[in-house]
């Protein structure tokens, strides 16, 4: 038998294939400790004497373990923006964050921000992220170096502009391809969790010819593209005067081949059915990032459609227009926000989403929003162990627990557990906090 370490647990929480998620009392994870994978997940009674002699660690009466939160989309190079608020989305990216992004050419900064940014989140219990990055490739690469060191997943790439925004952000075509060649050659792979995503802005900030570009490397290498879509009724119409020969905003993209299903869509409030549908059709995931939309002012994006119509979502912070590295706290925004849709439009029902719902988006289905399910996103034999576990002491008292109903369980978890309530966190059995 494999060596492996036994990790107990008040509660264990499993997200389902079917968007719940199953709570599991007085259970145990076990893992390999040769290559971090996860060998059983199970009630301690049920695992009886086959690991008696492994290395055990019991998290104690108020643990509850789940899989590591999956942040789908964020930017690295705006966290020093957040919590500036400014204006809506076209104003601020040019007053705020587009200067702000140009100090990021400097590697050096860019490496010594990113040690911080990767360090936050896993402090917020994430432990696979996607992030747009610095608007260079050597600074990107530097970034890509911390994300090396701190231990967690990371699927990055340099933030891709050829127009509209100042020089020192802007990269023409050739260049492009070239610092895409050099990053994927870099890391791409890098200890199986650094991955090179393509990444250009968006149609507002992207000629078609560098949206082609784009497209093809990463058809050619198999690679995620992440760009963003639909987000604001400003960004709308300026889109539509950007691109007058398209008839919508997703027909820009369809014109750069880019509805694949690697390729994730940020946003995604404004879209026709028309739109939902070739989405769909083409296998897009879409990242929801409800804090950020109400911080610019963008919107609510429609989310129990989405996933009624079997869109793959997942959820994303968006730094620097979300304001924390906390994909539990998105999470939580994203129950509110679906109540308010659900309250400004009465005639969409059902509208709301629930909170299993919700954490469910927060681990398995971030997971296939990446096309990560048979790695990450639950605690099934086979997959890798990227867990957290959480302190319930601070916000169940320790004779309420024992009484809880697995929904108001998640539910309690889901609006009240405070930061300080995280206790450890794992990345392919391997403990980073
Ligand atoms: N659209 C294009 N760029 C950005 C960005 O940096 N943040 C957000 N929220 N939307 C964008
Ligand atoms: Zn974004």
């Amino acid at each position: 038998m494999a060596a492996v370490t036994v990790y107990r647990a008040r509660v264990l929480l499993n997200p389902t294939p079917q968007r719940r998620v199953e709570c599991l009392w007085d259970g145990a994870l076990v893992v390999d400790a040769s290559n971090g994978s996860i060998v059983a997940c199970a009630p301690t009674a049920e695992l009886g004497r086959h690991f008696s002699g492994a290395p055990t660690v019991d998290f104690g009466p108020h643990s509850v373990l789940l899989p590591g939160l999956v942040d789908v989309h964020t930017h690295l190079p705006q966290y020093p923006a957040i919590g500036q608020d400014r204006d809506e989305l076209l104003t601020w990216l040019r007053e705020l964050i587009f200067p702000l992004e140009a100090r990021y050419a400097d590697p050096d900064f860019a490496e010594q921000q990113a040690e911080l940014f990767f360090r936050t989140a896993l402090d917020s219990g994430t432990t696979t992220l996607v992030t747009f990055g610095p608007p260079t490739a050597a600074a990107t690469s530097r970034a890509f170096a911390a994300a090396a060191r701190a231990g967690l997943r990371v699927l990055m790439g340099q933030t891709l502009m050829d127009r509209n925004v100042p020089v020192e952000l802007s990269t023409p075509t050739n260049d492009a391809l070239q610092a895409l060649e050099r990053i994927t050659a870099e890391w791409h792979g890098y200890d199986g969790r650094l991955f090179s995503v393509v990444s250009p802005r968006f149609a507002g900030s992207c000629s078609l010819a560098l949206l082609q570009l784009c497209s093809r490397f990463a058809q050619r290498h198999q690679l995620l593209l992440q760009t963003h879509l639909a987000e604001s009724p400003r960004e709308l119409r300026w889109i539509a005067e950007l691109f007058p020969e398209f008839s919508d905003y997703t027909a820009i993209y369809e014109a750069a081949a880019l509805l694949t299903p690697r390729t994730i869509f940020a946003h995604c409030i404004y879209l026709s059915p028309s739109e939902r549908a070739r989405l769909h059709s083409a296998g897009c995931a879409i990242a929801h990032c409800p804090r950020s939309n109400a911080f610019l002012r963008s919107g609510i994006m429609p989310l129990r459609q989405y996933l009624q119509e079997g869109l793959r979502v997942g959820l994303g912070t968006d730094i620097g227009a979300g304001y924390s590295l906390s994909v539990l706290e998105e999470a939580r925004y994203a129950c509110e926000m679906a109540k308010l849709r659900a309250f400004l439009t009465p005639e969409e029902v059902p509208t709301e989403v629930t909170p299993e719902e919700a954490l469910w988006l927060a681990t398995l289905g971030g997971a296939q929003a990446l096309g990560l399910e048979h790695q990450i996103g639950t605690l099934d034999p086979g997959k890798e162990a990227d867990f957290i576990v959480l302190d319930t002491s601070a916000w169940v008292p320790a004779a309420t627990l024992q009484g809880l109903a697995p929904e108001a369980l998640v539910s309690r978890l889901l609006y009240t557990a405070p930061p300080s309530s995280l206790k450890a966190v794992f990345v392919r059995g391997r403990r980073l906090r």
